[in-house]
């Protein structure tokens, strides 16, 4: 893994802004810093995805009667229970497989999954969803979440790439689950990403930690970068940022390069688009999806989308 982030960390720190694609937060401490996030009340796509899910699980389970779950980016796998619940319900010898770059977290709840589910096969895979890899399961009996608005760390060509991949990988009648954040008022998308207790600029600033001890770096201290967040209306997306407090000079010896940032500068390190939904089928469509359903929260808040493999 330490080779992905010197190469991540080579095509995008000497760029202009700097950036880091978000799959570096998640170390051992970076995912239980988000599992925190989902619970802020500043944090409202977990509780809404949670809604839509619960009101929404049987439907989705009865459509697809699912054989084999694959999930990206589990995390925790926390709102999952509400899909296996209903997946098992009507197929107890369920197949389920997180996939996830956080290797502790994925096996602790991996674990947790297989003794609270005894009949269903738990097989967690360290990996990276942006990779291209074959799908486990009998074509046709398949079903893909993708849940926590986590497609929204894509760019439009990085989306638009793993959609491609996702349904090369998969087979007619396969099935996609979706969860997708929606545009809303700035304010309350600039308060789930900068909330009042701090929680989200601990998130970001592990970061530094992270480049720090994977790419022995010195003269690099989480304390020289203050959380950042702004909300680009252009291509509807939160962004957040690293801010350099004072100016930064580092010696990564990992990469046997120096590294400077002048301060007020900043790393890009997370995007999250907010989507229009009937965009999003769009995509969906072009990568080879038909949107089955679609639900939102009463607030509008959120969504997810069955969509089938055509
Ligand atoms: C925003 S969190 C969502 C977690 C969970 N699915 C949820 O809905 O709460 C993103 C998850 O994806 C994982 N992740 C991020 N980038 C990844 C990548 N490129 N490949 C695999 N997992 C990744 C993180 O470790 C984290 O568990």
């Amino acid at each position: 893994m330490s080779g992905g982030l010197a190469g991540d960390a080579l095509a995008g720190l000497w760029q202009s802004p700097p950036s880091l694609p978000a799959r570096w937060f998640y170390d051992e401490r970076g995912s239980r810093l988000f599992d925190e996030i989902t619970r802020l009340p500043e944090y409202y796509p977990t509780r809404r995805e949670t809604e839509i899910l619960r009101a929404h699980a049987d439907e989705i389970a009865g459509r697809c009667v699912a054989e084999t779950v694959v999930e990206l980016g589990a995390g925790m796998s926390t709102k999952t229970r509400i899909l296996l619940d209903a997946c098992t319900a009507l197929r107890p010898t369920l197949h389920f497989v997180p996939v996830d770059v956080s290797g502790v977290v994925l096996a602790e709840a991996a674990a947790a999954i297989a003794r609270d589910y005894p009949e269903t096969t738990v097989e967690p895979v360290v990996a990276d969803f942006a990779e291209p890899r074959p799908l486990p399961g009998r074509p046709g009996g398949r079903l893909v979440l993708f849940l926590g608005g986590t497609i929204g760390n894509f760019d439009d060509a990085q989306r638009g790439a793993f959609l491609g991949r996702l349904r090369a990988a998969l087979a007619p009648g396969d099935h996609f689950l979706l969860g997708a954040d929606l545009v809303k008022a700035p304010s309350r998308l600039l308060a789930a990403y900068d909330d009042s207790v701090g929680v989200t600029a601990e998130f970001n600033r592990n970061l530094i930690e992270v480049l720090r001890a994977t790419l022995d770096a010195e003269g690099l201290y989480v304390d020289d970068f203050e959380h950042a967040v702004r909300w680009n209306a252009d291509q509807h997306r939160i962004e957040m940022w690293l801010r350099a407090r004072r100016d930064v000079t580092a010696r990564f010896r990992a990469l046997g390069r120096d590294w400077k940032l002048p301060a007020g500068d900043g790393v890009l390190t997370e995007i999250s688009v907010k989507f229009h939904l009937p965009d999003l089928h769009t995509e969906l469509a072009t990568a080879g999806f038909t949107p089955v359903d679609a639900w939102a929260d009463p607030a509008g808040d959120f969504s997810v989308t069955l969509a089938r493999a055509n």
